[in-house]
């Protein structure tokens, strides 16, 4: 059952962040993620009311640093993997800033299908390789 619940906030996109166990520890090898960056942006292009971003802890698949899920009403939620160059982080940016513009979501940009990631593959990578 759904509850009727209503927000006020007219958010149109959620990007969720890994900054866990393995996304971002450049100690384990990995590409930083720039936490700092990221929040400093949405703040001061106050982005927050209509595009969401969350850092979180593990999102899961760990073995393709650094992951990134976005979620839209029209595209539902689509996860991306090895994210390892500011300027990508600057397009997300720059993506939820054309959002805020447009006042809807808008089609996500097209460098991301390179690093497009399945977390529920029904075959482990290896397999299909074999
Ligand atoms: S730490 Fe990012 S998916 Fe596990």
């Amino acid at each position: 059952m759904l509850y009727p619940l209503e927000t006020k906030r007219l958010v149109y996109a959620q990007i969720l962040v890994c900054n866990g166990c393995c996304c971002g520890r450049t100690e384990k090898g990995h590409p930083a993620v720039p936490i700092d960056y990221l929040k400093a942006e949405f703040k001061a292009r106050k982005l927050i009311r209509n595009v969401q971003v969350t850092i979180s802890g593990c999102l899961g698949p760990c073995d393709v640093p650094n992951v990134v899920a976005i979620l839209t009403r029209e595209e539902g939620m689509r996860w991306y993997g090895f994210l390892s160059e500011q300027w990508q982080y600057e397009s997300l940016i720059e993506w939820a800033t054309e959002v805020k513009e447009a006042q809807r979501a808008l089609p996500l940009p097209a460098w991301l299908e390179n690093h497009r990631l399945d977390p529920m593959a029904t075959q482990c990578a290896s397999a299909a390789v074999a």
